[in-house]
């Protein structure tokens, strides 16, 4: 058993270009080597581009044993005091830790009787009401978490809950409330200390999109009834394991100069397919860390993602078929854990007879096979990504992976990682429309765009 776990623990992650071998070459792949090279010491040595944000490089091992001590602790009293812990944050301050409770969470029943929902990830009055309508009768914590602090959306949100909290609980509400924040500077800082709440930080150096190892994602993992430590396990060993700076040895560096030689071929958008359904949001966690990371100055890999087989059955048509602008990136599990066999039945009336004794994993890693086959026949690249077990070992490495392959390749394509210009775009005209102060002229401009006939 030991010896099982250590095997599968050093191969957590593989990944193989053996489906696409048609559309990539090793000696064009070496051609990225130098760059890699030189954007790894960029990266280790922190003179790159955007090097102000890159705490997490080495957090998983950086964070202090204390620190989760005090992590797994809180999470602890808010599991004794409430059945509902509300997280309140959008993009990177609150995808992770969703993936991850996601992917290991039965879909059916919580790991402890705290469910943790979540709010301020949209501005949708409806979910609002439902999820206040929800949070009667409960006894309920909120952790708000927002770096820059003034992110509207949460910002939002957390003011209606905070109402809701005060009226519920009065003086007591204050106890009920953790914000995870910039250590010194915010909005959400400064109501804390007047506040009185408890307060996380999140490091200055850790930008939201990568931010799921520290308390941002580790708060709400551990009060679901995950173990944090196994996960940040796994994030360390993936340290280690990525750590060459030599694009043979790496990994994740291997799959960054795959999909930069794709994309330079005209494979413009990646496709995330997984074969297990509690995987949706890690595929929502990783579109919003290539998109957000890549997406700038006209560049980027459009990423996108599917369910399989479900979405055989609906997006399947396109990619075997449409246009020619697809690659694929198949995650697979080699054990799943729990399973089940296809029973033999005596009179056969459905049929199904040959895939008596099968295991559902068996079945789904002929799916698997079938897939990239086809796919790759079809003219779409598949870059497959083995992983050792579905565990919160296994997706703290794979988190880890995806982080590491996604710095390199925007350096790959010549963009800083860790800023997202772009999203200032639309909260200016936000703001404008919303009327707050100091947008007078843009809301000028933007009404008269919106009520002009031409
Ligand atoms: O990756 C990012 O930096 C963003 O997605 C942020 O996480 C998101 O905009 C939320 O920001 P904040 O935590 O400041 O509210």
């Amino acid at each position: 058993m030991e010896v099982e776990k250590a095997v599968s623990k050093l191969t957590a992650v593989t990944f193989s270009t053996n489906y696409a071998k048609s559309f990539l070459s090793k000696q064009e792949m070496m051609q990225y080597r130098d760059f890699v090279k030189v954007a790894h010491n960029g990266m280790t040595e922190k003179t790159a581009t955007g090097s102000e944000y890159l705490g997490w490089l080495d957090w998983p091992k950086y964070i202090k044993e204390e620190e989760i001590r005090e992590i797994e602790d809180f999470a602890k009293s808010i599991q004794e005091s409430s059945n509902v812990l509300v997280v309140i944050g959008i993009g990177g301050s609150y995808l992770g830790a969703k993936a991850i409770q996601e992917m290991l969470c039965s879909h059916f029943t919580a790991l402890h009787e705290v469910k943790v929902i979540y709010a301020g990830h949209h501005l949708s009055g409806r979910y609002l009401t439902q999820l206040m309508n929800y949070l009667d009768g409960k006894d309920v914590f909120v952790n708000v978490i927002s770096k820059s602090g003034t992110t509207t959306e949460p910002a939002v949100a957390f003011r209606l809950i905070r109402q809701y909290m005060e009226k519920r609980y009065g003086a007591e509400a204050a106890k009920r409330i953790v914000a995870t924040t910039d250590a010194e500077k915010g909005a959400l800082r400064t109501l804390s200390a007047e506040a009185g709440y408890q307060t996380f930080s999140i490091p200055d150096d850790i930008g939201g999109r990568y931010s799921v190892f520290t308390a941002v994602g580790l708060l709400p993992l551990a009060t679901a009834g995950i173990s944090i430590r196994e996960f940040l396990n796994g994030a360390k060993q993936a340290m280690d394991d990525l750590s060459s700076s030599e694009l043979e040895e790496n990994t994740a560096y291997q799959y960054a100069a795959a999909r930069q030689q794709l994309m330079a071929k005209g494979f413009s958008t990646e496709i995330l397919a997984s074969f297990e359904a509690n995987m949706v949001y890690v595929h929502e966690w990783w579109k919003q860390l290539f998109g957000e990371s890549e997406g700038k100055t006209g560049k980027g890999i459009f990423p996108a993602s599917v369910i399989y087989p479900t979405d055989l059955h609906s997006m399947g048509q396109y990619i075997q078929d449409g246009r020619r602008l697809l690659f694929e990136t198949i995650l697979q599990f080699e054990e799943n854990g729990d399973d089940l066999i296809l029973e033999m039945e005596d009179d056969n009336r459905d049929g199904l007879n040959y895939l008596a004794d099968k295991t559902f994993s068996t079945i789904n890693r002929q799916s698997f096979d079938g897939v990239a086959f086809a796919h790759s026949d079809g003219g779409v690249p598949v870059l497959a990504l083995r992983v050792g077990a579905y565990d919160a070992y296994h997706a703290g490495y794979l988190l880890y992976f995806f982080m590491k392959a996604c710095a390199m390749s925007a350096y790959l394509s010549g963009v800083n990682p860790f800023d997202q210009p772009g999203v200032e775009a639309y909260k200016q005209n936000l703001y404008a429309l919303l009327g707050k102060p100091g947008f007078e002229d843009r809301r000028k401009e933007l009404e008269k765009r919106l009520y002009s006939n031409e």
